[in-house]
């Protein structure tokens, strides 16, 4: 293909949406392909039917420059595109570990049918180790255009809240090809990472699959790891930010993905984690994977555990205690309720008996729908008001920086919980909270720690200091100088 190819992204979620848009933004015409009709009239009005952000701006430049363009027609989709990605859902099956592959399936057959020349059909969707063969073996079977149409398998690694920096400038592109032709039709449309130094990485399909499946694995089992050393560090009376810092420090481990907390949720990495388990146990590799069980156990345990505290904090009992929430979804930075740790748990206290008062910056809305029973604030104030305990359950920015001096005249208690391990201790005790914490004991040494295990999702830039020893008083705010000043 001499001539820059034309683009179809088949499926406008988050990866979607994405994948068509930044590609537009480096000069290709693409078209991103809907069933969803009300999704599909979204975006070619310009608003993203999610929260992402600097998506929206980037969406809206597209549509301007007439190289984005949206639709709901395969054939028209199928007549347009030299490069077809397929970037549907592949949610858990309901009641069953392994991968719904249903939408993918649904997008394959419609295309495939419908291809009459020579075209890239690009798997970019998570699937479960065999996927990718499968489809290779249809695909010039079912295409009009015979062997002039192939199957890659190029897998996406990009994060909810940085979709954009995620997709344009990746860690790695991973490329699952048959032959040379598809190698160099992938180069052409990554020409401008490449050139800019991401590495691309050729290998055959079935490798290219299970790279995006391992890593979303691997991720996991670091988080349930540091996790499950938090339910050691209780007993044995350890820190388990303090422990994180110091395995962070060894460059073999790294600090990146091993903040200990409320574990893992979304969209992606639980229903990943079972999918591969599930897909190598049909293949017959199921013990070489059964450890991915056990790290599925340990992050449900740090939801039940979070439950307990709060009712440690409440005294022993969450009926009739009014309990303020921080936090719904599944991270900061998103609205994603999808088996968010944050939701389950308030969920989970509410139907103890409790009133909860919940706030989120961005991911109200979708949790209303989901959880009429909860009481949503339009503040952290307000979520605060008349709270016996005050549970940090997401890590968003404004809530680190709350003033813990102003809460306490609303709160009815001053007990928090810090899930997320968010909020600087000392300060917040000084202040005369009661502060608790999965993982650690009640010390101020390891103050300000949680800083240094930067993930780049909470918004704080990574330290220089060792992090062992806290934060200088000069770091402290002006609420905890004051607090300190009033409490000696
Ligand atoms: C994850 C992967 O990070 C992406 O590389 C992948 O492309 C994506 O899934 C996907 O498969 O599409 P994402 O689901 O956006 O991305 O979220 P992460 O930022 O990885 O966080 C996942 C969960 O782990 C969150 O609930 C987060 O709070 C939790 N987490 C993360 C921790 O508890 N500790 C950490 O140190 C890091």
């Amino acid at each position: 293909m001499s001539r820059r190819p034309r683009i179809t992204v088949f499926g406008t979620g988050y990866l979607g949406t994405a994948h068509a848009t930044c590609l537009a933004s480096l000069g290709f015409r693409v078209l991103g392909v809907d069933i969803a009709a009300g999704r599909i009239a979204a975006l070619e009005a310009g608003r993203l039917p999610f929260y992402e952000p600097g998506l929206e701006p980037l969406l809206r430049k597209g549509l301007r420059s007439g190289r984005l363009g949206f639709t709901t027609s395969y054939p028209s989709a199928a007549e347009f595109g030299d490069v077809h990605f397929i970037c549907v859902g592949t949610p858990q099956r309901p009641g069953a570990p392994g991968a719904d592959l249903s939408q993918f399936e649904a997008c394959f057959a419609g295309l495939a049918p419908l291809l009459r020349r020579p075209c890239l059909v690009v798997g970019k969707s998570t699937v479960p180790p065999g996927t990718a063969a499968g489809y290779a073996q249809r695909l010039p079977v079912i295409a009009p255009a015979g062997a002039g149409a192939e199957l890659a398998w190029n897998p996406e690694f990009l994060r909810e809240g940085h979709a954009v920096a995620d997709t344009l400038r990746p860690d790695r592109i991973v490329a699952g090809v048959w032959s040379d032709r598809a190698e160099a039709t992938l180069r052409m449309v990554y020409a401008e990472p490449i050139a800019a130094g991401v590495p691309f990485l050729a290998t055959d399909p079935a490798t290219a699959e299970l790279v995006k499946a391992a890593a979303n694995a691997f991720l996991a089992t670091k988080i349930s790891f540091i996790n499950a050393m938090a339910e050691v560090c209780e007993v044995t009376g350890a820190d388990v930010l303090s422990l994180a810092v110091a395995l962070g420090r060894d460059p073999r481990i790294g600090d990146a993905g091993l903040r200990p907390g409320l574990g893992f949720g979304g969209g992606c990495l639980p229903k990943d984690l079972r999918a591969l388990a599930a897909g190598a146990a049909e293949l017959g590799a199921g013990q070489a994977l059964s450890f991915l069980h056990e790290i599925d156990a340990i992050n449900g345990r740090r939801r039940t555990r979070l439950v307990d505290l709060a009712r440690e904090a409440a005294g022993g009992r969450l009926e009739g205690r009014r309990v303020g929430v921080l936090g719904l979804a599944f991270k900061p930075g998103s609205d994603d309720i999808r088996d968010s740790p944050a939701l389950e748990v308030a969920a989970r206290i509410r139907a103890q008996g409790a009133r909860v008062a919940a706030f989120d910056p961005a991911a109200m809305d979708l949790a209303r729908r989901v959880h009429p029973d909860l009481d949503y604030a339009g503040s952290v104030l307000g979520a605060a008001r008349d709270a016996d305990v005050l549970l940090l359950l997401t890590e968003w920015p404004e809530f680190s920086t709350a003033d813990p001096e102003v809460l306490a005249k609303t709160v009815a208690r001053r007990t928090v919980v810090d899930a997320r391990h968010a909020l600087d201790a000392a300060v917040w005790r000084a202040c005369g909270w009661d502060y608790r914490a999965p993982g650690r004991p009640g010390t101020a040494r390891a103050r300000g720690i949680s800083d240094d295990l930067g993930t780049g999702d909470s918004g704080t830039p990574d330290r220089e200091d060792d992090g062992i020893t806290g934060t200088g008083d000069a770091e402290l705010s002006q609420a905890a100088v004051a607090c300190l000043a009033a409490a000696s």
